[in-house]
C-alpha cells in the first residue's frame, strides 16, 4: 500500500533527491489524479463518493481545514469556489480551528485537505467539526487508508504516489486538481456552469500534464536565479488574488529547505509595512501572470524597484513586463487562466530546491521538520 512505502522502497532513479524527483513527477501525478476526466468524460459528483451528488447539492458553504502546504491549496480553492461556483468559502488552519469557539453550520461542507491523512491537528479539527454537528465532510487526501479518510463521509484520493521529501510538491498540485474538480462539480449543481465553460475547464485540466512539462523545462534558468539567491538572508514573495496563496507557498518552500527567511504578502499590502524592508539586499519574487490584477501588481512592483529592490518576476504570455536593470523576468510558456496557480507554483518549487542545493542543506529532510506531524 502507499502508506507502507518508505524511502527505501521508492527508487531515486536519475534524481539526486526525492524532492527533485517529486517535482518532476507532477505531470504524471496530475494525469493520474485527473484520469476520470481523461477520455472526454464530463465532471460528475460521483468522483467524491456514491452519495456526493446529494451532499454537494445541499452545500451552501464550504469550510476548508488543513495545515502547511495543504492549507495553501485550500486558500487557492477559496478563490475558485467563490468566483466559479458562487459558494462562500472559509479556510482555516487546523490548529486554530480546533481550539477556536466558532459558529457551526450544518449546511456547510467541511473539506479537510491532507497529503498524509495523519496530521494530528487536521484530524482533531475534523472530529471537532463533526462534534459541532457538521456531518457533511470530505477528505482530499493522498493516502486512501489514512485516519482522516476513515472519518469523512466523502473522499477524493489524489494519486500523487508516495511523497517522501518533507517539502510537499506533487501532493500540492494534485490537491489543487482535486479542488478544481470540486469547484466545477459544485458550479454545475448550482447551474453556474455553461456546457461551454465546462468544456473549456475540462480541456485545460486534461492539458495540465503537458503544460506542467513545459514549465519544468525552465529549470536551467531558475537554477541561475537560485545561484544569486542562495547568498541572501531574506526574500519577499508577492502575489495577488488566486496567486497570493502561491506566493505564500513559494515563501514556505524557501524557508523549509533553504533556511532563507522568506515572507509572503498580498502585493496590495506592500505599502502597509513590508515596503520598509525593501533594499538592495532583499530580493522580491513576484507571481505575475497576465490576469485581471496584473496592472495593479505592476504598480506594486514599481514601488519595490523605486526602493532599490531587485525583482524576480514569474510572468506569462501577455504579462508584458520589460526586463531591465534589477528586473529579471521569466516567462511561463502558457497563460492558464483560473488554473494558473497550478503552473505558477512549479518554478517556485524549483527555485527553493536549487537554492537549497547551493546552500548544501539536507533537502529531503530539513532540520527540525517532519514529513507527517502526528503529534500536536
Ligand atoms: C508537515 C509537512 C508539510 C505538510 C504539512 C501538512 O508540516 O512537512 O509538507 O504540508 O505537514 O501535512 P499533510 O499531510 O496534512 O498535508
Amino acid at each position: 500500500t502507499v502508506s507502507s512505502l518508505s524511502a527505501d522502497a521508492v527508487e531515486l532513479g536519475q534524481y539526486r533527491h526525492y524532492m527533485q524527483k517529486e517535482i518532476f513527477e507532477q505531470p504524471q501525478a496530475l494525469g493520474n489524479t485527473l484520469e476520470m476526466i481523461a477520455g472526454g468524460n464530463t465532471i460528475s459528483p460521483q468522483v467524491f463518493g456514491a452519495h456526493a451528488g446529494d451532499v454537494l447539492g445541499a452545500t451552501r458553504r464550504v469550510l476548508i481545514i488543513a495545515c502547511g502546504t495543504s492549507f495553501h491549496a485550500g486558500l487557492v480553492a477559496r478563490y475558485w469556489l467563490e468566483s466559479i461556483a458562487g459558494i462562500p468559502c472559509a479556510v482555516e488552519i487546523a490548529s486554530e480551528y480546533r481550539y477556536r469557539v466558532s459558529v457551526a453550520d450544518p449546511e456547510t461542507l467541511v473539506v479537510v485537505i491532507s497529503q498524509s491523512g495523519e496530521t494530528a491537528d487536521t484530524l482533531a479539527a475534523l472530529k471537532h467539526a463533526k462534534q459541532l454537528g457538521m456531518d457533511k465532510t470530505l477528505a482530499i487526501c493522498n493516502v486512501p487508508e489514512s485516519a482522516i479518510v476513515r472519518e469523512t463521509a466523502l473522499r477524493f484520493i489524489t494519486r500523487a504516489g508516495p511523497e517522501i521529501g518533507v517539502a510537499s510538491t506533487k501532493a500540492f498540485t494534485t490537491q489543487l486538481a482535486a479542488l478544481a474538480l470540486l469547484t466545477l462539480a459544485l458550479a454545475k449543481i448550482n447551474d453556474r456552469l455553461t456546457a461551454d465553460d465546462e468544456n473549456t475547464y475540462l480541456t485545460a485540466l486534461r492539458h495540465l500534464p503537458v503544460a506542467v512539462t513545459k514549465v519544468l523545462e525552465l529549470e536551467p534558468e531558475i537554477e541561475q536565479w537560485a545561484q544569486r539567491f542562495a547568498s541572501k538572508q531574506h526574500a519577499l514573495f508577492l502575489g495577488r488574488g488566486r496567486h497570493w496563496p502561491i506566493a505564500m507557498e513559494g515563501a514556505l518552500k524557501l524557508k523549509e529547505i533553504s533556511y532563507i527567511h522568506a515572507e509572503s504578502y498580498a502585493a496590495g499590502e506592500l505599502k502597509h509595512g513590508p515596503l520598509a524592508l525593501v533594499d538592495r539586499d532583499m530580493p522580491v519574487i513576484a507571481v505575475a501572470p497576465a490576469d485581471e490584477l496584473l496592472e495593479k501588481l505592476k504598480s506594486n512592483l514599481q514601488e519595490v524597484r523605486a526602493r532599490g529592490g531587485e525583482l524576480y518576476v514569474f510572468a506569462d504570455a501577455g504579462s508584458e513586463i520589460p526586463e531591465s536593470d534589477g528586473v529579471h523576468i521569466l516567462h511561463m510558456p502558457e497563460h492558464y487562466g483560473m488554473l494558473s496557480p497550478v503552473l505558477h507554483v512549479i518554478p517556485l518549487q524549483l527555485l527553493s530546491y536549487h537554492a537549497a542545493l547551493v546552500k548544501g542543506t539536507d533537502v529531503d529532510k530539513p532540520r527540525n521538520l517532519a514529513k507527517s506531524v502526528t503529534v500536536e
